[in-house]
């Protein structure tokens, strides 16, 4: 069976992802930075295990890596992420805010990969996932705001398809979840975590190496840069 891991598993599309891969039975690496509390995620059925992980620590990543050196990982998703400041005005920049949302949304997925690299490749699927958003798209920008998320993720497409021409071994993409109800999301958004991440599980399945380095959304339309 194909083995998934999945970093901020314990709540929100991460939990679903993990949630909807057990199910298919793929053998879940769930991690979560608070594993004592992840109570939902081990109440899955199915292989699941549960690692700590806070992606902001690089020397965890890096430890994570070293752990998982000899094992064979299908897909790789970097899924955990930050709103950051949203409030933030350009009269009032919180530095430590932004660079805190550069560190989760844009770094981490990067110290992942390079962690990963090995079991990715040497697995029969060599897939690596960002977990992005249209917001951050400058070509789909048309209402303004949200400074430090929108260009964390600016950031984060631009390391993902680096990191593809960089690693033609594996298949790299980046992928928009559609706008989810979560607690990111809020209940006011368009999709039920259930629907995005059937949609997403779809266009993961059906990546090739034509589509690294590329930005989709759920439904597998392209997304501009
Ligand atoms: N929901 C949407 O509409 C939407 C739209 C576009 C993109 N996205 C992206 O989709 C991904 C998942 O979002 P979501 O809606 O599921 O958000 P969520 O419900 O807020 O869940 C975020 C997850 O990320 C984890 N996380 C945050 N910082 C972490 C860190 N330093 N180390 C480890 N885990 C950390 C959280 O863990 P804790 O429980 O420990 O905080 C939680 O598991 C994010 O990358 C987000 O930017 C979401």
């Amino acid at each position: 069976m194909p083995t998934v891991l999945i970093t901020g598993a314990n709540r929100g599309l991460g939990l679903e992802f993990a949630r909807q891969y057990g199910r298919s039975g793929w053998r879940v690496i769930a991690t979560s930075r608070s594993p004592a509390k992840a109570d939902a995620l081990r109440a899955l059925g199915g292989d699941v295990a549960v690692y700590g992980l806070d992606v902001a620590d690089f020397d965890a990543v890096r430890r994570l890596g070293r752990e998982l050196a000899g094992d064979s990982i299908d897909v790789m998703i970097a899924n955990a992420g930050i709103s950051g400041p949203g409030e933030m005005t350009p009269e009032a920049v919180d530095a430590e805010a932004w660079g805190e949302t550069f560190r989760v949304n844009s770094m981490a997925p990067l110290a992942l990969a390079g962690a990963l690299l090995a079991p990715v490749a040497r697995s029969e699927q060599r897939k690596m996932v960002a977990i992005t958003s249209r917001l951050g798209s400058m070509g789909a920008n048309s209402d303004g705001g949200l400074y430090a998320y929108r260009s964390s993720k600016a950031a984060l497409n631009a390391v993902w398809r680096s990191y593809a021409l960089d690693h033609p071994e594996i298949i790299a993409a980046a992928l928009h979840p559609g706008w989810v109800r979560t607690d990111m999301g809020g209940d006011q958004a368009l999709l039920g975590a259930e629907e995005s991440v059937a949609g997403l599980r779809r266009v993961i399945a059906g990546l090739s190496q034509a589509d690294t380095g590329r930005f989709y959304n759920y439904d597998g339309s392209p997304i501009p840069w």
